[in-house]
């Protein structure tokens, strides 16, 4: 009973804090701004890069209910993110090719999810996954390598 009654109490500080800091942002806004602002606010292309989880994930959602226009649009959406500029992060053989192969199973998944073949689709989205992952460890071994030199 303690146990809750101690969770009780730090959940009404934290709301209690919340509402002072949220109270402050009113009151003064022209100091509140910069504050706000403190945190680097994220580039474009940190922002196209994030929205690949976004539609991945709308991806697994649209494949969980077979919802097929879910599951076109998210693989059109990571078609075009992964060919917008500022998709080109490094002008190397592989990032290229891990480009290319991430172009290629998104068009799938559009393509299979347009003909509402789920398991297709399904198959499609491991891949993608796959290239996200292998991307990305391949992007850190690129900026480790880097920072020894
Ligand atoms: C062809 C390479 C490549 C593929 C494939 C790839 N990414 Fe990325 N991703 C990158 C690079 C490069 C960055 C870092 C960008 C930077 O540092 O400027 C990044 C960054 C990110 C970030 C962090 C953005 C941030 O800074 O907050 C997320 C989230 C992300 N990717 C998700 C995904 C997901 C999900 C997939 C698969 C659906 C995926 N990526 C596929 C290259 C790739």
């Amino acid at each position: 009973v303690k146990k809750t009654i101690a969770i009780g109490l730090i959940a009404l500080a934290v709301l209690a804090v919340a509402g002072l800091l949220a109270g402050s942002g009113r009151g003064q806004n022209k100091d509140a701004a910069p504050k706000a602002d403190k945190k680097e606010p994220p580039t474009s292309r940190q922002v196209l890069m994030r929205d690949k989880l976004t539609y991945a994930n709308k991806a697994l959602d649209g494949l969980s209910v077979e919802d097929f226009a879910k599951i076109a649009e998210s693989g059109k959406m990571m078609r075009m993110i992964s060919k917008a500029a500022s998709w080109y992060v490094i002008p190397t053989d592989e990032y290229l090719r891990f480009s290319k192969n991430f172009q290629e199973q998104a068009q799938d998944l559009e393509l299979h999810a347009n003909e509402k073949n789920l398991d297709a689709a399904a198959l499609d989205y491991m891949r993608i996954t796959m290239t996200c992952v292998q991307c990305h460890k391949y992007m850190r071994e690129v900026r480790s390598k880097e920072q020894k030199q």
